[in-house]
């Protein structure tokens, strides 16, 4: 089959047509979804009633995994899934979901705030792919920003003033961001702050994108007031609506984003519903700056 892809909404997603995830994919498919990755940064691929197994299989055939350990507050003996899977689901290990004050369901409210996947690890993802196994009734809906467009749209000054950037990313800033504050001392050290280059050029396109993330919670060398508040604005100016794509899930919907040129936030639903949504993730090259000496 053909791959072809046709833009909906805003220029940065692409809905797939001619990929059948159940199958091995031949090198020209692998070459059309890159080339799709860069330029669109989101992909959406309707109908694809693939088991776990077929989900890792096609996350492989487009580069090597990145594995979900000691991200979440999920402990080593309450893993739904394998660490291949980022378990991205309201559900325990028994498939019921999290009661409304669950620490580790209000942790997982943090991804209702603008982020980027593992923007918190040394080596950041390069794509993730979400399937939709069950969805609630209502809301859950995922919404994409175009970190390409922000940049473009910031003025000559603010420009120049991202340029060699670094900024410290951690999951403890995001969840501070919603006031959830009592992490353990082992969580504390598991989530240390790590550094990101806010700027990213594209390696394929050349492009320039903001590497924004509510994980982001101070700007190195700068006082910490005025990082926040700078990094509030720049967010606020990177996801107006016109650079913005909402994804309404169905069932065996695969989203697909680049982690690199995007960020995302899951939307409200109803608590007591079964959101089953499971992620693979594929592997960054490498840091984005160097790490500070702990
Ligand atoms: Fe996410």
């Amino acid at each position: 089959m053909t791959v072809t892809i046709r833009q909906v909404g805003p220029c940065l997603a692409g809905e797939v047509d001619g990929v059948d995830m159940r199958k091995p994919l031949t090198r020209d498919e692998v070459a059309a979804i890159h080339a799709g990755m860069d330029r669109y940064a989101v992909l959406v691929f309707h109908d694809q009633r693939i088991d776990d197994g077929q989900q890792l299989a096609f996350t492989r055939s487009l580069g090597e995994i990145e594995h979900a350990i000691g991200t979440s507050l999920r402990a080593a003996g309450d893993y739904r899934l394998p660490t291949t899977f980022a378990d991205v689901s309201n559900l325990d290990k028994d498939n019921t979901p999290f009661a409304r004050d669950d620490r580790r369901r209000l942790f997982a409210i943090g991804n209702r705030q603008w982020h980027s996947d593992s923007s918190f690890k040394t080596t950041p993802a390069k794509y993730s792919l979400l399937h939709a196994i069950s969805i609630p009734s209502k809301g859950g809906d995922t919404q994409f920003a175009d970190m390409r467009a922000a940049y473009d749209a910031l003025d000559e000054e603010t420009k120049a003033e991202v340029e060699g950037m670094v900024c410290e990313h951690s999951q403890m800033f995001s969840r501070q961001l919603i006031g959830f504050t009592d992490f353990t001392d082992e969580e504390r050290e598991r989530f240390k702050p790590v550094r990101q280059c806010m700027v990213r050029t594209h390696p394929v396109t050349g492009r320039k994108s903001l590497y924004l993330s509510s994980h982001a919670g101070s700007i190195v060398g700068w006082p910490m007031p005025e990082a926040r508040a700078f990094l509030r604005d720049l967010v606020e100016q990177a996801t107006q609506r016109e650079f913005v794509y909402t994804h309404k899930w169905q069932v065996d919907d695969l989203v697909m984003w680049d982690n690199r040129q995007t960020m995302h936030r899951a939307r409200p639903f109803p608590a007591h519903e079964p959101r089953d949504m499971r992620r693979t993730t594929l592997a960054g090259d490498g840091p984005t700056v160097a790490q500070a000496a702990a």
